[in-house]
């Protein structure tokens, strides 16, 4: 098996890794990086435990060869506080108890921070048709649909955007 060397920007740090041409960017983050806040749901791209983001866009790293990030630029759900500050994603799932088992709840916060980074006050239908590919078995959603909503209100009124 070939073994590829590969820099990338991860979290905001720079990385230079050596992975086999058949390692997934998940088992990459999770394994030789120790990023263990992604999850591996069901490897074949079904789930979206295992969302990251690949130059700002939310991505199943399930499905993504290491070697392809390259050059990339990689956001995991580590990456989404900053100065020891949660993002307003993190401390509004929390205050609506839209975390159970936890499982999903990697993967919801990174799309939906890409949501918000692109809507900042997106509907109803908008953060929905955002998640669609985000599986949870516990919440029923609607308390993540309100987490959502509560982060974007909060991020308005504190008037910087997004975060
Ligand atoms: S683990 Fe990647 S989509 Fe399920
Ligand atoms: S909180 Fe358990 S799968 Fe979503």
């Amino acid at each position: 098996m070939a073994i590829h060397r590969i820099t990338l920007t991860v979290n905001g740090e720079h990385e230079i890794v050596n992975v086999p041409s058949n390692m997934t960017l998940l088992r990459m983050l999770r394994e030789t990086l120790a990023l263990t806040g992604t999850k591996n749901g069901c490897s074949a791209g079904e789930c979206g435990a295992c969302t990251v983001l690949i130059n700002g866009e939310p991505v199943n790293s399930c499905m993504v060869l290491a070697v392809e990030c390259d050059g990339a630029e990689i956001v995991t759900v580590e990456g989404l506080a900053h100065d020891g500050q949660l993002d307003p994603l993190q401390d509004a799932i929390i205050a609506a108890a839209g975390v159970q088992c936890g499982f999903c709840t990697p993967g919801i916060l990174v799309n939906s921070r890409a949501l918000l980074d692109r809507v900042p006050d997106p509907s109803d239908e908008e953060i929905r048709t955002a998640l669609v590919g985000n599986l949870c078995r516990c919440t029923g959603y609607v308390r993540i649909i309100e987490a959502v909503k509560d982060a974007a209100k909060l991020s308005k009124e504190a008037g910087h955007g997004s975060r």
